[in-house]
């Protein structure tokens, strides 16, 4: 099918064109409309909610929490700054300095917004993990990070953390959200903050101050912790206002989990740093549910998901059509392809197309986008942001990139220089540089600009793995498979799906002595899911004689997925032995 630009008529964009996208811009300009630190210097937590309260705004709604069994709780502008005080106050009584890195390991609970707060108040770095992790993967990122003080639930430190406890020497306090931690080292965040005063005068933070700890996946190694710093900021106060179209008063809502980088850009920074107010639902997704908050609390303002669209697609769009979405202004999706399915699905079923959008943990905001103003190209990602140059081209053998010509493939590139682009991959410098050739931030992303500047999404350079939006480093994976006493050697790769985007496809090579069967292949999927999580751990696995290496070893991923997929098998040269992936049986 073809799809047809989506034109922003006068219907389409009321009740009134984004004046912000009318003005010139500048980086300087967008610095110039934040506050900055009374004393000097700049701090995201102040932006986000201090300033609020010293304008004026403190008896607006910043937080309104939607618990998964019915509950309801606001939080006013001026509550979310005085519990974040008390937070930081804590910290600080508990000996933590500026720099040092608090991670919280929690589902979308308030305490998870308070305590990113106080920690962004007192100059330490907030590192984010995602719930559904299982023990592995969170005591990974707890040693990496070298956290000092972890927020959790009294289940998920069962569950994930209390045995791992004697190999992080750095963890010192694991602050409980709801138990009272009867052990060393184990006391109650509510307790912690019931002492502390309300007050709390942010010391200087630089822009360059490390801020903000995410954890990201390559198709190597260990996960690469990706280092913003406060002058982020900037980016996400303007990407919330001239993408996301958040004015004050908004109520909006931003599906993604605070465990990845979403959550936090534009499910915490941006919309507080435009006023909005931000609501959480605890839940999982179920589209009853959904359409009930989004007309329920009204929401203006909508940033999802293609995993969620395409679940709310198949269960169809009658059960928006009973429902009143004439709150709904602006909606908007990220983090994996968009198919123009989507796109105009959203206009039949919600009044409103989604806009699709693009950027990375690295990028730190929205890069290119389907913006308030601009026609949509459904299937686009569509196009730079002001102050964001961005390329196709071809990095070459002998160093530097050619940039190439519109209609041309080639891999997304990004002009280097930009507020909330990366600062460093935690104790990974080479990493960091490998990323940047001649002034370019080298994204992975393959992609083509059309003679119109919009930008088409074509797959990824590497071997990554997109699952339910969520990035997944296939290493990680193999490496707890070939903890199994059965597994000789593990490949993954991601799977087309119809919902999930991809799904995570395990190939594994058995140890003489084992033969495949279908309980071992339960016992290794189990085996996974216990170590890394459900969200994690490969759906389906396959067994094979042997994997396809290159002569240094390295599996060869490439060929795994082209014959899972019936693709041609392109270039052999570089393979070690003769098994593209081949079956014990053939
Ligand atoms: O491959 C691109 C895909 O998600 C990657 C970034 O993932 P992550 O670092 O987890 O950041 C998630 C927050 C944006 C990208 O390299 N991706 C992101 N947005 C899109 C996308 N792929 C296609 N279309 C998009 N709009």
């Amino acid at each position: 099918m073809n799809w047809t630009t989506i034109r922003k008529t006068p219907e389409l964009s009321e009740p009134a064109p984004n004046p912000a996208d009318a003005t010139p811009f500048s980086w300087e300009a967008a610095r110039a409309e934040l506050e900055g630190l009374p004393g000097g210097g700049l701090n995201i937590a102040h932006e986000a909610v201090d300033r609020q309260v010293r304008a004026g705004h403190g008896e607006m709604i910043a937080l309104r929490w939607l618990g998964k069994n019915g509950e309801r709780r606001e939080f006013s502008y001026a509550e979310l700054a005085r519990s974040s005080n008390r937070f930081a106050n804590g910290l600080n009584r508990l000996g933590i300095q500026r720099g040092d890195r608090i991670c919280v390991l929690a589902g979308r609970i308030p305490e998870l917004y308070i305590a990113a707060l106080g920690t962004l108040k007192i100059g330490a770095v907030f590192c984010p993990l995602f719930s559904a992790f299982g023990p592995e993967p969170v005591r990974v990122r707890l040693a990496k990070s070298r956290a000092r003080v972890l927020v959790t639930t009294a289940l998920l430190h069962e569950r994930k953390v209390r045995a791992q406890r004697a190999a992080l020497p750095d963890l010192e306090h694991v602050l409980l959200t709801d138990g009272d931690g009867a052990e060393p080292g184990v006391c109650s965040f509510h307790a912690l903050l019931e002492t502390e005063s309300n007050q709390f005068a942010i010391p200087f933070t630089a822009p360059e101050d490390w801020a903000l700890l995410h954890f990201t996946s390559g198709t190597t190694g260990s996960p690469k912790g990706a280092i913003h710093v406060h002058d982020a900021v900037v980016a996400h106060r303007m990407t919330g206002r001239r993408v996301l179209d958040l004015r004050p008063g908004d109520i909006y809502w931003c599906t993604a989990d605070p465990g990845w980088v979403t959550g936090v850009s534009y499910g915490i920074i941006a919309p507080l740093t435009n006023g909005a107010t931000l609501v959480v639902d605890e839940a999982e997704f179920d589209a009853s549910r959904w359409y009930a908050i989004l007309e329920r609390e009204r929401v203006n303002v909508w940033y999802t998901a293609p995993t969620a669209i395409r679940m709310l697609m198949k269960a169809g769009a009658g059960l928006a059509r009973n429902r009143d979405l004439s709150a709904l202004r602006f909606a908007a999706s990220v983090g994996e392809p968009l198919h123009p399915e989507g796109v105009v699905w959203g206009l039949e079923a919600l009044g409103q197309p989604f806009h699709d959008t693009w950027w990375q943990t690295e990028t730190g905001a929205i890069m290119i986008a389907n913006t308030p103003t601009q026609d949509i190209r459904p299937g686009s990602m569509g196009r730079p942001l002001p102050g964001i140059e961005a390329a196709i081209v071809r990095r070459r053998t002998e160093g530097g990139v050619d940039l190439l010509e519109p209609g041309a493939e080639g891999e997304l590139a990004l002009r280097a220089g930009w507020p909330s682009l990366f600062r460093g991959y935690l104790d990974d410098e080479e990493r960091y540089r490998q990323c940047f050739v001649a002034g370019w931030y080298l994204t992975g992303d393959l992609a083509t600009r059309d003679a119109d500047g919009y930008y088409w999404f074509l797959g990824r350079a590497d071997d990554v793995i997109k699952t339910a939006g969520h990035l997944i480093g296939p290493f990680e994976i193999e490496s707890v498979l070939l903890e199994h006493p059965a597994v000789a050697e593990a490949g993954m790769i991601g799977k087309p799906d119809d919902f999930a985007g991809q799904i995570i496809k395990a190939f594994v090579a058995l140890k003489p002595g084992h033969a495949p069967s279908d309980a071992l292949r339960k016992e290794l999927i189990g085996f996974a899911r216990t170590r890394l999580g459900p969200a994690v751990a490969p759906r389906e696995l396959e067994f094979v004689a042997d994997l396809p290496k290159t002569r240094s070893g390295k599996i060869m991923r490439r060929l795994l997925r082209a014959r899972e997929l019936g693709l041609p098998l392109g270039d052999l040269s570089a393979l070690e032995n003769n098994a593209p992936g081949k079956t014990p049986e053939n």
